[in-house]
C-alpha cells in the first residue's frame, strides 16, 4: 500500500542520478505497483518542477501505471479491423461490466484494463487478449463467459 515515507526515501535514493524523474518514476513503481497520485506533488516539489510537469511525462510513458495492476490483465483491440467489428460496443460493454476504463484496474483488484492497437488476430474480429490468452469474435455474453472462468 501506499505510504508517503516510504515514496520520499525512494524519491531521496535516486536525487543524485541525472535526468532524476524517470528513474525515480521507475524506483516508484516498482515499489508501489504503480506511481500513486500522491507521489506527484513529491516528485513536483523535489525536482522544482510542476505537477503538470510530471503527470505529462507518467502519461507520456506507457510503462507507468496509474494503478495497481490487477490479478488479471485484460487487453481489448482497438484497432481498425475490430472497430469494424463493433469493438467500441463491446468496450463500452467491458467498461459497464466491470466498472473500470482503460488504464484502471477493478476494485477487487481481479482485472486491469489496457487498450492495444492490433492482436494479430483481424480475422477474427473482436479480439481480446486475458493474460496470455487471445479470444476472437468476443461477443458482450462471451467476455462475461470469459472474465467468469478466468476468475473460476
Ligand atoms: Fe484487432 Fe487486428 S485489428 S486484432
Amino acid at each position: 500500500p501506499w505510504s508517503a515515507e516510504r515514496a520520499t526515501a525512494v524519491i531521496a535514493a535516486n536525487r543524485h542520478l541525472r535526468g532524476a524523474l524517470l528513474p525515480m518514476l521507475h524506483a516508484l513503481q516498482e515499489e508501489f505497483g504503480c506511481i500513486d497520485e500522491e507521489a506527484i506533488p513529491l516528485l513536483a516539489r523535489e525536482l522544482n518542477l510542476s505537477r503538470a510537469d510530471v503527470h505529462g511525462v507518467v502519461s507520456f510513458y506507457h510503462e507507468f501505471r496509474r494503478s495497481r495492476p490487477g490479478r488479471h490483465t485484460i487487453k481489448v483491440c482497438r484497432a481498425e479491423a475490430c472497430q469494424s467489428m463493433n469493438a467500441d460496443g463491446l468496450i463500452e460493454h467491458i467498461r459497464r461490466r466491470l466498472k473500470v476504463d482503460f488504464h484502471e484496474t477493478t476494485a477487487d483488484d481481479a482485472f486491469s484494463l489496457e487498450p492495444v492497437f492490433c492482436l494479430g488476430n483481424c480475422a477474427l474480429a473482436p479480439a481480446v487478449m486475458v493474460n496470455e490468452t487471445l479470444h476472437g469474435r468476443v461477443s458482450p455474453a462471451r467476455f462475461d463467459a470469459i472474465t467468469a472462468s478466468t476468475l473460476a
